[in-house]
């Protein structure tokens, strides 16, 4: 895993964060050198992308060949498209209404279906699009946030067989909604060119603080996991989250 200071990118506040890690997005997918160039791309859940795709969707909507863009999510939760909790509704209401992307090139994870079942359709939809390398789709880029206990996806805390598992999704759960969840693995997660973390609010700060500083007690946290292999890890935050960083 590569991972160093021009890796860490600082706002002073979640909006100025959203506006930053638009512009970083743009950047990633405003390829020059290869016009033809398809990215397949894992969104995160959570509120924090809201500001995000907001901004993306307004400022760079009508500059991005969508055409070239597959997206995915690193997680779900086990509840249909148009409920309130479902991390494809925030992306759809936010962002997916507001550009012009080919419905065949948005890869929901259909959280109104067994969870099981669908663990295991959405593993092979991803393996039937996403180019792989070691035999592992490779994502050209997945975003990620954080969890005030540290989780990232829906890895939960105390669930370690999820960061073990060899598959390449697989399902888990709420420990304290019990909610059923289904998520990316470190596996596939791991394998991406490119992860952002998007964290924001002090109330994170600490574990931000201890996963970028590696200290030991940042292993019980799954975000802490992920490293990717041979790609890139990122940490978009905001002054709150980086608050315990320069301690
Ligand atoms: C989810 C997410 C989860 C989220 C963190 C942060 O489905 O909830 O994938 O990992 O990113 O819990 O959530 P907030 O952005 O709402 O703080």
């Amino acid at each position: 895993m590569r991972f160093s200071e021009n890796s860490l990118f600082v706002a002073p506040t979640p909006v100025k964060l959203a506006e930053e890690l638009a512009g970083w997005f743009y950047s990633q997918v405003f390829n020059h050198s290869n016009a033809s160039k398809q990215y397949y791309i894992a969104l995160s859940g959570g509120t924090t992308p809201v500001l995000f795709f907001n901004y993306l969707a307004s400022y760079y909507g009508n500059y991005i060949d969508w055409s070239r863009i597959h997206f995915f999510w690193a997680d779900e939760r086990c509840v249909s498209p148009d409920d309130n909790d479902s991390n494809y509704k925030t992306a759809y209401v936010n962002f997916l209404s507001k550009i012009n992307i080919p419905a065949s090139q948005v890869h929901r994870i259909r959280g109104e279906e067994d969870p099981e079942q669908e663990a295991e359709r959405y593993a092979q939809e991803i393996r039937s699009v996403v180019p792989e390398e070691d035999n592992i789709p490779r994502f050209d880029l997945i975003l990620l946030g954080m969890g005030s206990d540290g989780h990232t996806a829906s890895l939960f805390p105390h669930q370690s067989e999820l960061l073990s598992s060899e598959k390449l999704v697989e399902t888990s759960e709420n420990p304290v909604t019990h909610q059923r969840r289904i998520t990316l693995t470190p596996r596939l997660i791991n394998n991406a060119a490119k992860v952002v973390f998007q964290v924001t609010g002090f109330a994170k700060a600490g574990i931000v603080g201890e996963i970028l500083q590696q200290k030991p007690e940042s292993a019980q946290y799954s975000a802490s996991k992920i490293k990717p292999l041979r790609g890139d890890l990122y940490w978009f935050i905001d002054a709150g989250a980086a608050k315990e960083l320069f301690r």
